[in-house]
């Protein structure tokens, strides 16, 4: 029998994206060894540095090239010297859209060890996922100016919801809460107080396709609420889905309550296509090139990259690692406040993986 073999094309980005990718790439070679099969990396440079060379985001036939590939592994995109907003929907947006990466899959779990600022919870209260819709809403770009710059100036941003759209999102969001089966609750994180077109839309198909899934129990808070109860008791959430604004927002609320960028990962996937993984936090520029920055997010979204490969075990394994990493190592999971390098972590985190027993 051939080895079981994935082809992942690798952007490191900008800012601190290459050192954290670096460790990510040390983990997955070690699962691969590990868990005995083969890794292929292509790297692109894609980013602020080659756009202020370039002038290009993405060059021509870059999106169908990454199509080829089993998976993509990306580390950060911004630049200081590029203005906001270039390098995100040239490049990230861009491939969320193009590849057509309909869910931002994004786990929000405390490990043990790890501190977070939620006072009296642990990693039993604060284990929940967000499904956040990844190709519309406010991010689809539609809306424009009017008499631009003058005193009667106005500014459309609109939010698209499509039928297909919030149905594949609701759907997919129903199907991993059954496979994950810990609370079997899904939540709708939604507004339907006040936009009552978007989330009529949102509730009616999440009821409709929930009829299907008589084991999940549905329930829905808006998303002002989610905010208060994600402090208040996280322990209340299993599976939330919600729309691509309000799952932009919500997920950097539950980064710092899983404790910080340093560990929060996510997918943008499309099941069954290329998929793509990164850290959630940003390029960092204050804490690039000091071997300082906190790996562990991007060593996760490696993680979520093996699961969706299929290579359940090594994800396990390497999950593991990461928990084992913050209970019996890590003095903290800010930047510069580990203890260790970002090396060291990755080179922890690697050790741990190889150890690990087969059976995930
Ligand atoms: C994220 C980021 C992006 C987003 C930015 C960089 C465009 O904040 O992945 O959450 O808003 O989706
Ligand atoms: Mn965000």
């Amino acid at each position: 029998m051939s080895k079981r073999s994935y082809r992942v094309a690798v952007i490191p980005g900008d800012g601190t994206g290459p050192e954290v990718i670096r460790e990510g790439l040390k983990v997955l070679g070690e699962a691969a060894r590990r868990f005995d099969f083969r890794l292929e990396t292509v790297t692109y440079d894609f980013g602020g540095d080659r756009y202020l060379r370039t002038g290009e985001t993405l060059p021509d036939g870059a999106v169908d090239e990454l199509r080829q590939f089993d998976a993509i592994y990306l580390g950060a995109i911004g630049h200081p010297e590029v203005k906001p907003g270039i390098l995100e929907k040239g490049i990230l947006l861009r491939l969320r859209f193009e590849l057509d990466l309909y869910i931002n899959l994004r786990p929000v779990k405390l490990y043990p060890g790890v501190e977070t600022p939620i006072k009296g919870k642990g990693p039993a209260d604060i284990d929940f996922v967000v499904v956040r819709e990844n190709t519309e809403g406010l991010y689809a770009g539609a809306g424009g100016f009017l008499r631009r710059g003058t005193p009667d100036e106005v500014a459309i941003q609109e939010s698209v919801n499509t039928r297909k759209g919030v149905e594949r999102c609701i759907r997919y969001a129903f199907e991993f809460c059954r496979r994950r089966n810990k609370a079997n609750t899904l939540t709708l994180c939604g507004k339907t107080n006040v936009l009552t077109y978007a989330f009529d839309l949102w509730e009616r198909v999440f009821h409709e396709v929930g009829a299907e899934y008589p084991d999940i129990k549905r329930e829905y808070a808006h998303v002002d609420a989610i905010c208060m109860w994600m402090v208040k008791n996280p322990e209340w959430f299993d599976v939330i889905v919600t729309d691509n604004m309000f799952g932009d927002i919500i997920t950097d609320l539950g980064a710092m309550i899983q404790g910080g960028m340093g560990i929060a990962a996510g997918g943008n996937i499309h099941p069954g296509k290329t998929s793509m993984f990164e850290p959630i936090g940003g390029s960092a520029p204050k804490y690039t090139g000091k071997n300082v920055i906190n790996p562990l997010a991007a060593i996760c979204a490696g993680a979520m990259m093996l699961q969706e490969l299929g290579e359940a075990a090594a994800a396990a394994a390497v999950e593991q690692a990461v928990a084992t990493v913050c209970s019996r190592h890590l003095k903290s999971l800010a930047a510069g406040q580990m203890g260790y390098t970002t090396t060291e972590v990755g080179d922890l985190v690697a050790q741990y993986v190889a150890d690990a027993a087969t059976q995930a």
